[in-house]
């Protein structure tokens, strides 16, 4: 195995976070009582109940629910700063140079909290980020797919002030897969799409979804991303596809493991993804739920592909600082 150090000063690159899914337990309660957020008597009580919770999900869904109440302590434009805030300063210590980080607004703009408010306190940790730590960052909202296409309607048309003068850079879908096919998203692509050409689009897609939805995603609502996508492997063609399209798909190895997609890091198919050419990135999800953030997920995957030397190593380095969203001249720095 390569050498941790070499890890930790390796430029890294992430692509794949979800603000939300940064909410240490020390900070959910601070915040609760901050906010007089009353927690539901069924929710873990205290930092050490709600670690051992966090310790092993039954599936997505199960991670889910956990994480749409934590997000309901989030509440001031103060609230949605202090939390990213805290996740640069984290990850400032671990080697990442670059951030493309996803949230949320319908799980906030749903409890009467706007789009303004959630958009304007992250954009002031991103722009102290570059600042103090040299760490330069796009922000991606996420539509639920759980939710009406037609609120994902609304949702586009309330962040269409940010789309269209750049402080959200790009869109993505999350929540649970399975259930919700990228077909029901059509139009709301189709819509963001026109706010900005330059508006960039991914989605989680081949979580526990099939290659199927990989494809659809690709096909039907035009993006040039894939978050998790690790299903892909079981359609030869798709990774042919992805190849030559030098589609990025943006891993979460310490997720798959707790929301148990796989039973262990050593079981996702990056040996296939290098031989065939797939490009992915290193990625940490919702590190505060997962155990680990970019350079924890980083050092399981040397630990599980010991095989990988430093040239393995620089070239996921170079994919994923290629798949960045950043301007080339950006790239040429990293
Ligand atoms: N929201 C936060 N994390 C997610 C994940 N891993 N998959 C789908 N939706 C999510
Ligand atoms: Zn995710």
């Amino acid at each position: 195995m390569v050498a941790e150090q070499f890890l930790k000063e390796l430029p890294k690159c992430e692509h794949h976070l979800h603000l939300e899914g940064t909410l240490e337990p020390d900070l959910l309660f601070p915040l609760a009582k901050r906010n007089n957020v009353k927690l539901p008597d069924t929710f873990p009580q205290s930092v050490e109940e709600l670690n051992k919770k966090y310790t092993q999900f039954k599936d997505l869904q199960d991670f889910l629910d956990y994480y749409y109440i934590g997000t309901n302590v989030l509440i001031t434009e103060q609230d949605f700063f202090d939390l990213a805030w805290a996740y640069f300063t984290k990850v400032s210590k671990q080697g990442l140079v670059h951030a493309e980080v996803f949230y949320d607004p319908q799980s906030h703009t749903c409890r009467g909290i706007s789009i303004e408010t959630v958009t304007k306190g992250f954009k002031r940790a991103c722009e102290r980020a570059e600042r103090e730590y040299g760490i330069t960052s796009k922000l991606i909202i996420c539509l639920l797919r759980h939710l009406e296409p037609k609120d994902c309607l609304t949702t586009i048309e309330e962040a269409k002030p940010f789309i269209q003068d750049g402080t959200i850079s790009g869109m993505g879908l999350d929540s649970a897969e399975r259930p919700f096919p990228p077909n029901l998203f059509i139009e709301c692509y189709d819509k963001a799409a026109k706010l900005n050409a330059n508006l960039k689009l991914t989605a989680h897609a081949g979580e526990e979804g099939p290659a199927q939805f990989v494809t659809d995603a690709l096909d039907l609502l035009n993006v040039t991303r894939i978050d998790h996508g690790i299903n892909s492997a079981q359609d030869d063609e798709l990774l042919k596809r992805l190849a030559q399209e030098q589609i990025l798909l943006t891993v979460c190895p310490l997720s798959n493991v707790k929301l148990q997609v796989v039973k262990s890091v050593s079981e996702l198919p990056l040996q296939k993804f290098l031989d065939n050419n797939v490009p992915f990135s290193i990625n940490s999800d919702d590190p505060s739920y997962f155990g680990g953030y970019i350079l924890d997920n980083y050092l399981q995957v040397a630990k599980e592909f010991p095989q990988w030397d430093y040239n393995v190593w620089i070239k996921i380095a170079k994919n994923a600082i290629n798949g960045s969203w950043c301007a080339d001249k950006r790239k040429d720095e990293l």
